[in-house]
């Protein structure tokens, strides 16, 4: 499998990682980096990475990384990202998972990437990333209408630098604290590299206007936790994931990388999980 990578920040570091573990080398492992990342991103490919594919090559721009013939894209960088290299790549044909999800509240960058989809034939993934219960939610979301809240809650060092610290002194806090309560649509217009979860479910399930999400500050919680109910003729579900944070950010779910595995995983199974 020829592997197509974009960004070199947690997640991407951390899932080259996980893929020089094994259990079978890639045959190719295309990163699409910021020019200024190339030398230690070489490095890193060089060495501690060198088992995660049979060749590897470093791009810094969206024809760059058409050229290396990829059969599955991962974005793992940010909302810029999705938009700079998204269109082009599914109007390429190329199926593109993408984490940073929360780019898609975004109605005009959605419906281009839709139509790139449509005319270029990839397909735009979204894996489940930190959440549980999206394939659920999905499925309910098949038979009309859903009704889903979501509440998610993240140690106050987590909202450092959002419009959070506005809204709540995070320095002394000493319990759980609401900050925001809205949309999806508005919570990743307003929090949008933590409004991946958000953006999700309302993919899956109700919509970005429909979706009500709660977001909490909470020095007591023990990781992140991302809960929802979700309720439809079909059935009523609730779910409730702790999940610990990655060692190479705080905003970060492990599970998350996990979760990309596993597209990257699917791609090579026989069983499809
Ligand atoms: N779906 C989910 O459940 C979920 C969970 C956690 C994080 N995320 C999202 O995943 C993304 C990556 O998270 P992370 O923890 O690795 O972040 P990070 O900040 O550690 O790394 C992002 C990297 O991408 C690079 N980058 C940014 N824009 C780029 C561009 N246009 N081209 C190339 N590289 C670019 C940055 O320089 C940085 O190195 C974020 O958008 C985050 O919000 C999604």
């Amino acid at each position: 499998m020829r592997l197509g990578v974009i960004g070199f920040g947690n997640i991407a570091r951390s899932l080259m990682a996980l893929l020089a573990e094994g259990p079978a080398p890639l045959a190719h492992l295309a990163v699409l980096c910021k020019p200024e990342q190339r030398d230690a991103l070489q490095n890193r490919l060089d060495t501690d990475l060198a088992d995660a594919a049979q060749s590897h090559a470093i791009v810094t721009d969206t024809a760059g990384l058409l050229a290396e013939r990829c059969d599955l894209i991962v974005e793992c960088a940010g909302h810029s990202a999705v938009r700079a290299h998204g269109p082009a790549l599914l109007e390429a044909g190329l199926d593109v998972v993408v984490v940073s999800v929360g780019a898609l509240a975004d109605q005009t960058l959605e419906d281009t990437l839709r139509a790139a989809a449509r005319k270029g034939g990839g397909r735009l993934i979204v894996p489940p990333g930190a959440v549980g219960g999206v394939d659920m939610l999905a499925a309910l979301g098949t038979a009309g209408a859903v009704d889903v809240r979501y509440r998610g809650t993240k140690r106050p060092a987590a909202w450092r630098g959002t419009p959070a610290e506005k809204a709540v002194d995070l320095d002394t806090l000493d319990g759980p604290s609401v900050f925001f309560s809205g949309t999806a649509r508005e919570a990743a217009a307003h929090y949008p590299k933590n409004a991946n979860v958000a953006a999700t479910l309302a993919l899956a399930g109700a919509g970005f206007e429909k979706t009500q999400v709660e977001l909490v500050a909470d020095p007591e919680t023990p990781g992140n936790v991302h809960q929802f109910e979700a309720v439809s003729p079909l059935a009523r579900i609730s779910v409730r994931i702790e999940n610990q944070v990655s060692g190479g950010n705080a905003r970060t779910s492990a599970a998350t990388i996990h979760s990309v595995l596993r597209e990257v995983r699917n791609r090579q199974a026989a069983v499809v999980l």
